[in-house]
Order: structure tokens, then C-alpha cells, then sequence
């Protein structure tokens, strides 16, 4: 049972220069409890991909899809008013910056408050009291009463990072998805704050997207992880094997860009350290999106590769790693 599933999903920018594919045909699910990764370089789509998810892009953005459930309900039917209305009373979201997502103006009290009553119709200020003591305790953030007065500038960024988690768990949300949650924490703060994610994961059965450009973040945190370029999902797998065996030479060259992770996996594995760098949304190569920047390529990389391999692994290669 998949509790988001989601089939061909593609967004697109209409643009002075025309077109924007900035999500193609992207299928993928998430498990109930499941910790997933999505990986990909700036600009490949990961945010792209988690706001349409949530119907948060701006009304310039064409978003189509094929099928789209949550928790066992087709939601393809739905208008998109409809559907987002669902989603977002189960899906939470965090961003890299929690000073930018917290209000400046309203002290930590206020903030968790004001959240509380939005998701608690009607809730009265003793439940309001207990349910912001109970989410700072769930983010470890017990010594709560001397925080309360205190607003986001007098804080710092680990423990904002723990309010914007706190506060995202008002809904008590089936899923939450962090998009490059820990990238601007410092080492010891990001191994803190992925540990309480995967406790949460794990306390709650709270499925997590986890949305980074940095491979050893998933290996330590995700079952599963999806990797991105250009719009596209170019693999999909247990995130060990995404590791140890990958089949996409893109994939291969994000392992090898952790140089710990890289060194242990091929000895041969500068064959696949790529040249140049992911091209701007509006000049994504036909066929393949990897096109000129693949040591595999041959004359089939000028059609699109369809998707291969089962449920367990997916990739989209016409000359798969360990296949040639
Ligand atoms: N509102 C928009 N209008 C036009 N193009 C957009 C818009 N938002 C995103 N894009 C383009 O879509 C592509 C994907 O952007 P996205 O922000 O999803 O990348 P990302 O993988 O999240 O990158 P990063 O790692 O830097 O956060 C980019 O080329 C971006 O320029
Ligand atoms: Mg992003």
C-alpha cells in the first residue's frame, strides 16, 4: 500500500523564451512511515516537484498529471481546490531557512498558537497550552517556558529549524516533506536534526520526503531515494543500492561526488565523474537528458530512455551500469 502515489506528473513555465520543463513525467510513491530521498542538483526540479505536490506554485505554472492518490483515495477526480485542500491537512513542509519561514514579528508562543488553532477548529487556550508543550517536547525542546517569549532573532538556527518542525507537526501530518531542511545547519546541528527526523518517522509512522543534493545525508537517513536531473527521475531504488550497484551513470557520478561514499564503492569510478554541469531549464537536451555530459552515451541517448526495471529499482538509461 502506497500512502502518496503519484503517475506522470509534469509542470511547465510559459517564459519569455518559451517553455519551461520544469518537472516531466515524474512518477513515484511513498509508503506509509517510509523515509524517502529525492536527490538532485540545483536545479533539477526537486522543489518544483514538492510544491506542485502541495498545490503552493503560483497560478503561471501548468501542472498536469495522469493519476494522484493519498492514503488509499483517488484524488484524480478532484478539482484542484478539492485536492489540495486534502493534501495539505496531511502534508506538511519545511524549508531550508527557518528564519525566513518564521514570522520575524510573533514570539515562538504566538507562532505555535496561532498554528495550533488553525489546524484545531474551535480549540480552547488550555488544549492550545498543552499541544504546544507537547510539540516542542516531541522536537526536544522541553525546557519550553523560558523559549516561549523569545522570537526567531533571539534564537538560534538549529533551534528555529526545530520550530519550523514543531509547527509543521500542528497538523499531525501522514507526511511531511523537508526540502533541503538541514543544508544551512552546521555539521553537529544537521546530524541533530536528521536524527529527529527519522525519530519522528519512526514515533508517528510519519512517512518523510527528504529533498537534498547531498548523497551521505540519504545514506544515513532514507530507505529509498529517487534521483533527479532536469525534470526527470533518472533512477529510483533502495537507497543501499543506489549506492553500491546504481545503474544510471548520473547516479554514479553523485556517489562519487562523496568522496568517502565514492572511494569505497568502484575503484574504476572516475570513468563516470561528469563534465560541465546541469544545463538551465530551457536547454535540456532532446532525448536523454544527461545527453552530452554522459561517458556512456550512443546514438539510442537521442531518445528519451523509457523507464526500465520493477517496482524495487527503476531507471531511465538505454546503457545501464553493469549492463554493457
Ligand atoms: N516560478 C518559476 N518560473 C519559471 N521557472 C521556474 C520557476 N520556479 C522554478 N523554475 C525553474 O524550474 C527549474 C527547477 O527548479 P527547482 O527550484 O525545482 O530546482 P531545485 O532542484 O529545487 O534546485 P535547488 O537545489 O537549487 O533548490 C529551474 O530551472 C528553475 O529555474
Ligand atoms: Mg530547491
Amino acid at each position: 500500500m502506497n500512502l502518496l502515489q503519484i503517475e506522470n506528473l509534469s509542470v511547465k513555465f510559459q517564459s519569455t523564451q518559451g517553455t519551461i520543463d520544469a518537472v516531466s513525467n515524474v512518477s513515484f510513491a511513498v509508503k506509509p512511515g517510509e523515509i524517502r530521498g529525492i536527490i538532485g542538483e540545483s536545479g533539477s526540479g526537486k522543489s518544483v516537484l514538492s510544491l506542485a505536490l502541495l498545490g503552493l506554485l503560483d497560478e503561471k505554472a501548468q501542472v498536469q498529471y495522469d493519476y494522484f492518490s493519498f492514503n488509499n483515495e483517488s484524488l484524480s477526480e478532484l478539482s484542484q481546490h478539492q485536492r489540495i485542500k486534502k493534501l495539505r491537512k496531511n502534508i506538511s513542509i519545511i524549508f531550508q531557512d527557518p528564519s525566513e519561514s518564521l514570522n520575524p514579528t510573533l514570539t515562538l508562543k504566538s507562532q505555535l498558537r496561532e498554528t495550533i488553532a488553525l489546524h484545531n477548529d474551535g480549540a480552547g487556550s488550555d488544549f492550545i497550552t498543552e499541544e504546544s508543550a507537547r510539540l516542542l517536547s516531541d522536537v526536544g525542546l522541553s525546557a519550553h517556558e523560558s523559549l516561549l517569549p523569545l522570537y526567531p532573532h533571539q534564537l538560534s538556527d538549529g533551534v528555529n529549524q526545530r520550530i519550523m518542525i514543531a509547527l509543521a507537526l500542528a497538523c499531525s501530518p501522514k507526511l511531511l516533506i523537508a526540502d533541503e531542511a538541514t543544508t544551512n545547519l552546521d555539521m553537529t546541528i544537521q546530524a541533530q536534526i536528521l536524527q529527529l527526523l527519522t525519530g519522528l518517522s519512526r514515533d508517528r509512522n510519519m512517512a518523510v520526503v527528504m529533498i537534498t543534493h547531498d548523497f551521505a545525508i540519504l545514506a544515513e537517513a532514507t530507505q529509498s531515494t529517487s534521483v533527479m536531473y532536469c525534470g526527470y527521475l533518472l533512477e529510483t531504488g533502495k537507497t543501499a543500492e543506489l549506492l553500491h550497484s546504481p545503474k544510471h551513470p548520473y547516479t554514479q557520478s553523485l556517489v562519487n561526488s562523496v568522496p568517502q561514499l565514492g572511494t569505497a564503492v568502484k575503484s574504476h569510478s572516475h570513468l563516470y565523474a561528469l563534465p560541465g554541469s546541469i544545463p538551465p531549464a530551457d536547454q535540456i537536451p532532446v532525448g536523454c537528458p544527461l545527453g552530452p555530459r554522459c561517458p556512456r552515451a550512443g546514438k539510442p541517448c537521442v531518445k528519451l530512455p523509457p523507464v526500465q526495471g520493477d517496482d524495487e529499482h527503476k531507471f531511465r538509461c538505454h546503457f545501464p551500469l553493469g549492463e554493457r
